[in-house]
């Protein structure tokens, strides 16, 4: 038995939700170039949980469902008052989450149909979350959900309590549309090896939360904005980032385990990124960021994956560096529930093996002779 590191290039599971075939990403078999263009967020979600896209009742069912389950128990709400307010962010998102099933009579239920209102519920309550979590820490009342508006829009919403402007509104449902799904990443299979226990939703998308936190994952979007601050101006570019890479140094949000050639999201975020720049009035951050890129690519060979210009992005739109982890998780919650849901259709435990590389044939010494 010999061990693959990381296990690159293993192919686990069977799916038949999202692709990476050539360095191209589909959802369903659709190109992400065109979902990023012409698809809403609500329209992937559906897409990703049933496998074609809703026409206009159908959606508009999926509106009202996820408005209908938008409120968080007041229990959720009243825990994450008693966080510390300088908590991690994904740490206070996992517990909260993890929380949610405490409140749900059909947290163990696990019929097909009460999975997928759990998967409805969690999509909705995310978000709910994130902002409550982000208004609590600063001694303000949490904002209920609007009914019958976008995820995106809602999120704005609830986040500052003012109506958002339709570009910001835009913006983040193209950045949700471009986070939702990716194959086997770490936090989807982290989810699916949960419940391939035949544990619950709630236990698979607390494992992926738990996953996506990392900087190796999902934590390098807020990582890629604390370095662009450390750099503070474009001047300071050349300078930080050689001294990085003569240190061996990883640049955040840069190279892939799966893309070699690029990823196929940068595109649209950068272009984002650029858009959003041009509108605030602030260039800095996409300036300094296409030096990087210059940089980086120029010496290293390795392209900006999507963490890269959603920093950005998400700091364009004033969304505080530590929500920007949590966003991707609002998002991703899509895919990780719609693998959840595979997963429990075809179900088998996952349970690899590991090549033993420690002693043999040690003797047992009795406790008073070591
Ligand atoms: N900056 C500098 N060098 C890098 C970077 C980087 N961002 N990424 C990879 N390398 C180098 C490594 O140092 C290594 O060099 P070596 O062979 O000389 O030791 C080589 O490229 C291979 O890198 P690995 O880390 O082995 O590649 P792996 O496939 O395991 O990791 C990963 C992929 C984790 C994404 C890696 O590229 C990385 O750490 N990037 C920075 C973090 C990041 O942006 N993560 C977000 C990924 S996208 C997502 O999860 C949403």
């Amino acid at each position: 038995m010999t061990a693959t590191k990381g296990l690159e290039g293993i192919v686990a599971t069977t799916s038949s939700i999202s692709s990476i075939i050539d360095g191209v990403l589909t959802y369903r078999g659709i190109n992400i170039d065109d979902l990023a263009e012409k698809a809403t967020f609500e329209e992937v979600v559906y897409l990703l949980w049933y496998g074609k896209l809703p026409n206009r009742s159908e959606l508009n069912q999926l509106l009202s469902d996820l408005s209908k389950y938008a409120q968080i128990p007041q229990q959720v709400l009243d825990q994450i008052k008693l966080y510390p307010k300088d908590v991690n962010s994904m740490a206070a998102l996992r517990t909260a989450v993890s929380s949610l099933a405490l409140y749900d009579e059909e947290a163990n239920d696990m019929t097909p149909e009460a999975n997928l209102r759990k998967a409805i519920k969690l999509q909705a309550q995310l978000t709910t979350i994130v902002a409550a979590f982000a208004r609590i820490r600063q001694g303000q009342e949490p904002i209920a959900p609007k009914s019958g508006v976008s995820i995106a829009e809602n999120f704005l919403y609830m986040l500052t309590g003012k109506q958002p402007e339709k570009i910001a509104i835009e913006a983040l449902d193209k950045a949700l549309v471009l986070h939702a799904d990716h194959e086997l990443n770490a936090s989807t299979f982290a989810a699916r090896v949960t419940v391939a226990t035949l544990s619950d939703i709630y236990s698979g998308v607390t494992s992926a939360i738990g996953a996506l936190k990392g900087p190796l994952h999902g934590g390098a979007n807020e990582a890629v904005m604390a370095m662009l601050e450390e750099i503070g101006t474009a001047d300071n570019v050349t300078n930080y980032i050689n001294e990085k890479l003569a240190n061996k140094e990883k640049i955040m949000g840069f190279g892939h385990r799966v893309y070699k050639n690029g990823d196929p999201r940068a595109k649209h975020l950068q272009k984002m990124s650029q858009e959003l720049g041009k509108i605030t009035g602030n260039m800095n951050w996409y300036d300094m960021s296409i030096q990087i890129e210059e940089l980086v690519t120029g010496q290293k060979g390795l392209k900006p994956n999507v963490d890269f210009y959603s920093a950005s992005v998400y700091t364009s739109l004033e969304i505080p560096r530590d929500l920007f982890t949590p966003i991707f998780a609002i998002s991703r919650t899509s895919g990780w529930t719609a693998h959840i849901l595979e997963q429990y259709e075809n179900n088998r435990l996952i349970r690899p093996r590991a090549e033993y590389t420690g002693p043999s044939h040690q003797a047992f010494t009795p406790i008073e002779q070591r």
